[in-house]
């Protein structure tokens, strides 16, 4: 037994921001920024908090899923932070919405959702939920350096929401850790202490983006094919192959690698950048609104990020 997904939800910021309107904080260009990346636009909060847009997910996410808030008796939260280091974003949202459950945050950065959803069945293995929240939301426009053209390019703020239910739709799911904190890591503040001998590193994203293109094609060539052996399918079983939404480039490289149609890959980063865990469920939620995914499909998640994290998932979906 592991789960099913139920009813899906987004929430994203109202300011768009294109490539070019970039070109005015840093020296870079749209030319530049979609040849490398993909990316074209993203959306950046402005007047919303990240646990507006956690809200606004979740309460789709429970509309959709024909519940409301008394029927959920878990409620986790996959963001690298939210607006506060502590109420988490879960109980901050959750304040929000009125929910009243277990609620916690995890952080596997952009592997998030892949974490959370291994938890969920974790908690229903032990008999203790029926249906779960799992929001996942990131701010990112908040923890970049918007003078450094590396980054700042790459990232946008949003949430995607889904409710789970116990059931067998999620027939794998795989999670890795590699232990590296010097190619991607956002340091943290250290407040006014008087006491620490040695400068910390401001408390931006920092990243070296080649290594970190290499572990990503890596990571995903090597647990995707593990993911198909161990349910003995061929690629070309594979409905849908959802990768997160790092660079278009990545996904051209672990498509390539599995010799399958670019059909086969949606994107959304063309339109949000880099959403960290909420890349992969807001693909998700987009095809189920365009009608595009279908019972039976075989749909393949697999994210990567900072840790370094890496997780597979694979749905036959119902
Ligand atoms: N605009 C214009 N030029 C830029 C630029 C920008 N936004 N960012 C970098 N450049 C420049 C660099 O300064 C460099 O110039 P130089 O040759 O004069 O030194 C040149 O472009 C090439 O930079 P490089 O870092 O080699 O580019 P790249 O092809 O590796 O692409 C990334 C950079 C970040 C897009 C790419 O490495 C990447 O996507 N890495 C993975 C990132 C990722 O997945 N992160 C999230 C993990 S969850």
């Amino acid at each position: 037994m592991s789960l099913n997904i139920i009813g899906m939800g987004k929430g994203i910021p109202k300011k768009q921001i294109t490539n070019g309107e970039i070109a005015n904080y840093v020296d870079t260009n749209d030319e530049w920024i979609t040849s490398r990346t993909g990316i074209q636009t993203r959306h950046v909060c402005t007047s919303e908090t990240l646990s507006d847009l956690a809200a606004t997910a979740s309460l789709e996410a429970l509309e959709n899923a024909k519940l409301t808030v008394s029927d959920i008796d878990l409620f986790i939260c996959a963001t690298i932070g939210g607006e506060l280091r502590t109420p988490s974003l879960s109980c901050t949202t959750a304040e929000k919405i009125g929910l009243k459950c277990t609620a916690f945050d995890i952080n596997a950065a952009c592997t998030g959702f892949a974490y959370a959803l291994e938890v969920a069945v974790g908690y229903f293995a032990m008999g203790k939920a029926k249906n779960i929240l799992i929001t996942c939301g990131e701010m990112m426009s908040t923890q970049l350096d918007w003078n450094d053209r590396n980054t700042c390019v790459l990232f946008g703020d949003g949430a995607a929401a889904c409710v789970v239910t116990p059931g067998d739709s999620m027939r794998y799911i795989s999670l890795i850790a590699s232990p590296d904190s010097t190619i991607l890591k956002i340091p943290v503040g250290t407040g006014n202490t008087p006491f620490l001998e040695s400068k910390v590193d401001e408390p931006y994203l920092y990243m070296q983006g080649q290594d970190v293109f290499k572990f990503a094609v890596g990571v995903c060539d090597i647990e995707v094919s593990k993911a198909l052996e161990t349910l003995d399918l061929a690629p070309e079983e594979v409905d849908w192959f959802l990768l997160h939404q790092a660079n278009k480039r990545i996904i051209d490289g672990a498509r390539r690698k599995l010799k399958q149609p670019e059909e086969k890959f949606p994107t959304n980063i063309e339109k949000y950048g880099n959403l960290s865990s909420v890349s992969i469920p807001l693909l998700l939620y987009e095809m189920i609104e365009e009608g595009k995914v279908k019972t039976g499909d075989t749909i393949v998640l697999s994210a990567f990020g900072a840790g370094m994290t890496a997780g597979t998932a694979v749905f036959k979906w119902q």
